[in-house]
C-alpha cells in the first residue's frame, strides 16, 4: 500500500455525512396513519439507475471517502485489523466511560445543529425504549458506535465508518460506488473475484472478513455479554448491501437467516431518530448506569 497524507486519508468533515448519505439512499418510510412504527425487513424496491442518481448526488467529500474505502480495504488489510485490534488488549474501560471518552471525537461541523456522538447514542438507545424494546436491545443501542473511538487511535474514516462489504469475494454491484473498487488490489487477484471467493456456499458470516470499521470492533468488545441478537445488531448494521439490498444470500447460513430481521429492526433506531431533540446526557446517566450493570462488568477490555 503507498503511503496516504493525512489530507488524503481523511476526506470527512464530519462523521455524519456518511450516515446523512444512508438516509438519502434509505429514506425515512412515511408512517401509516397516526402510528409510527420502525420497520422491519424494510427492501425498498429500488431500480438500478435511481441507484446511481445517489452516487451522483454525493457530496464530494462522501465520494472521496467511498474511494479511499474502496481502494484500501482489501481482505488482508481487514485480517491486519483483527490481529492488531480484537485482542481487546489495547485498554479496560467502562461502557459509559468509553461513551464519554467517544464523545472528545467533536467533527469539524456546526456544534448547534449536529449530535455528539453520545447525544446519537443516547437517542438512538431512548426511541428504543419509549417503544419498549427489551432491555438488551436498548443497551445495544446505546453501545452500537462505541467502535467509533477506532478514530481516536489514529485509524483513518475509510477504516472505520462506511457500510461494509465481504472481503476476499467478487464485489456485488449492490454496494454503493462500486466502480471504486478497480483500484483496490484484490480487484485484480482472480482467486478473490469468483463469487464465492475464499468462502464455502453457505459458509455464514462469520467466517466472512467483512471489510474493517467500528461494526466488527464493538461486537467484538460486546461478545460475552449481550444476546446474539444484539451481537448481530452491533456486528453488521453497517452491512447495507446485505441488510438493505439483499446481497451475498449464497454466504448465509441458517443463523444469520434468523438474525435478518432483528438487524433490519435496529436499523431504523438508528438512522431516523438523529434530527429530533437533544438527550440530556446528565438526567439520562442513572438510567444507564444501571443498564450497563445488568449485562457488563464495571470495566470491559477494548
Ligand atoms: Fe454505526
Ligand atoms: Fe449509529
Amino acid at each position: 500500500m503507498s503511503p496516504i497524507s493525512i489530507a488524503e486519508n481523511q476526506p470527512l468533515q464530519s462523521l455524519d455525512e456518511v450516515e446523512d448519505f444512508y438516509k438519502e439512499r434509505y429514506p425515512e418510510p412515511k408512517p401509516e396513519g397516526e402510528t409510527k412504527k420502525p420497520v422491519v425487513g424494510y427492501a425498498p424496491d429500488k431500480k438500478e439507475n435511481e441507484f446511481r442518481n445517489y452516487e451522483a448526488d454525493a457530496r464530494p467529500t462522501v465520494r472521496e471517502f467511498y474511494r479511499l474505502n474502496h481502494q484500501f480495504q482489501t481482505r488482508e488489510f481487514v485480517q491486519s485489523k483483527k490481529r492488531e485490534y480484537l485482542g481487546l488488549n489495547r485498554m479496560k474501560m467502562g461502557i459509559w466511560e468509553a461513551a464519554e471518552y467517544l464523545n472528545q471525537l467533536v467533527d469539524d461541523s456546526d456544534p448547534d445543529t449536529d449530535m455528539s456522538q453520545l447525544e446519537h447514542l443516547l437517542q438512538t438507545a431512548e426511541q428504543l425504549r419509549r417503544d419498549g424494546q427489551p432491555r438488551w436491545m436498548i443497551l445495544t443501542g446505546f453501545v452500537h458506535d462505541l467502535g467509533k473511538i477506532l478514530c481516536l487511535w489514529g485509524e483513518p474514516q475509510w477504516a472505520v465508518v462506511g457500510d461494509t462489504f465481504p472481503t476476499g469475494c467478487a464485489y456485488s454491484p449492490k454496494i454503493v460506488f462500486p466502480r471504486f473498487f478497480e483500484a483496490n488490489p484484490d480487484f485484480h487477484n482472480p482467486a478473490y473475484q469468483t463469487k464465492l471467493g475464499v468462502y464455502q456456499e453457505g459458509c455464514g458470516l462469520d467466517a466472512v472478513d467483512l471489510s474493517w470499521g467500528h461494526d466488527e470492533y464493538i461486537y467484538s468488545v460486546c461478545k460475552d455479554y449481550l444476546p446474539q441478537e444484539g451481537l448481530a445488531m452491533l456486528r453488521f448494521h453497517s452491512f447495507y448491501p446485505w441488510h438493505r439490498e439483499g446481497a451475498y444470500e449464497y454466504l448465509l447460513n441458517d443463523h444469520d437467516r434468523a438474525m435478518l430481521p432483528w438487524v433490519n429492526k435496529f436499523n431504523p433506531y438508528d438512522l431516523y431518530t438523529k434530527s429530533h431533540e437533544k438527550p440530556d446526557a446528565k438526567k439520562l446517566k442513572p438510567f444507564y448506569d444501571e443498564l450497563i450493570h445488568e449485562f457488563f462488568p464495571d470495566k470491559v477490555r477494548w
